[in-house]
């Protein structure tokens, strides 16, 4: 029923809107496999999840196409939040997550892992890496482990970071290999930590209603990887839709509602047509630059380096007028 909603909207721009309507139709006979999105549709704008549309106007469930495995991502016997995976990236191309605002700190970082990707007949439950010994053979083949992380140069980064979550559960679940990527240092203890936090202050002091997030990866043209089994961004992205906010926003502000974007840089060879370097930052964080701009703006890099139209969020996220 909510798919021929959608269909029906996208009609409503003539030409765009018949090739979406198509589009959609497609994707009614696919959805509903057990272990996709469609367990877990409150993290996502509306109930949908970002789509794409490639070349030939095929459908794109969830963005990814093929090679992709759709996550509700489960902890402590409840969905926390959803990644898009890639086996052979052995990293995500996002987590989708309601922002909700807490104090508490960070909890302890318990490395987890997802063992649907090893066995569709295992539990849809993320477990805990054993402390001691190695992993099974088919945990090690379908996705990341700590030790491909270890002497690679990059951190372990939160795509969904634990800061972003009210509740301790919430929290914990963030700590699951299928939600992190390789990043730079210089970036996840940066320029992008700076952003998660200003993220986190602007919709918990003007956001009234619920805040989706989405934050994904843009992989290098070329393809890199560490330990040879797992992809290297080399941009984050990140958006949210706030479509319920306080009217009376400072002006500085208006730009941020309802919805808002950034790319940031996670190679400081990178070039700088997408994000440009401040070349007086500091040693330690230069040419991790994340810049600031508008959702449009956003998709249409991600449409470039991703090969399809991109819409995040259903209709781009209007304000909620109610
Ligand atoms: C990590 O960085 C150090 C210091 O820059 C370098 O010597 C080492 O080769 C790097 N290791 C990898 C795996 O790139
Ligand atoms: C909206 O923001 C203003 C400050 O800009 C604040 O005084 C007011 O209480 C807020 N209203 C709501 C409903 O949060």
């Amino acid at each position: 029923m909510l798919w021929s909603r959608v269909g029906a909207l996208g009609l409503s721009s003539p030409e765009g809107g018949l090739i979406l309507g198509l589009c959609f139709w497609h994707c009614v006979g696919v959805w509903g496999e057990v272990g996709d999105f469609s367990a877990c549709p409150s993290f996502f704008y509306r109930g949908h999840p970002p789509r794409g549309q490639g070349g030939e106007g095929h459908c794109l469930r969830g963005l990814g196409g093929q090679g992709y495995t759709q996550i509700c991502q489960r902890y402590k016997n409840r969905h926390r939040f959803a990644s898009l995976y890639h086996r052979q990236d052995r990293t995500p191309l996002y987590s989708a997550y309601l922002l909700t605002m807490g104090t508490s700190k960070r909890p302890p970082a318990v490395w987890k892992y997802e063992p649907q990707l090893a066995s569709s007949r295992l539990s849809p439950e993320m477990q805990s890496f054993p402390k001691k010994g190695s992993v099974d053979q088919n945990v090690w083949e379908s996705q990341a482990v700590p030790k491909d992380y270890t002497g690679s140069n990059y951190t372990k980064g939160h795509l969904n970071p634990s800061l972003h979550h009210s509740t301790r559960e919430d929290q914990k679940s963030t700590f699951t290999l299928t939600n992190v990527v390789p990043q730079r240092q210089g970036s996840n203890g940066g320029p992008w930590a700076v952003l998660e936090r200003e993220v986190r202050a602007r919709l918990g002091a003007y956001c009234t209603g619920p805040a989706y997030v989405v934050t994904g990866v843009l992989p290098y043209a070329t393809g890199r990887w560490i330990a040879n089994r797992v992809a290297v961004p080399e941009y984050l992205w990140t958006t949210y839709c706030c479509p319920a906010f306080n009217s009376t926003l400072p002006p500085a502000l208006r730009p941020f509602f309802p919805t808002s974007a950034a790319i940031g840089r996670n190679d400081p060879l990178s070039d700088e047509d997408i994000v440009p370097v401040d070349p007086k930052a500091k040693r330690s964080i230069r040419g991790y630059d994340v810049r600031l701009m508008p959702l449009e703006t956003m998709e249409a890099y991600l449409q470039e380096r991703l090969g399809m139209a991109v819409r995040v969020f259903q209709n781009g996220c209007p304000r909620d007028m109610r």
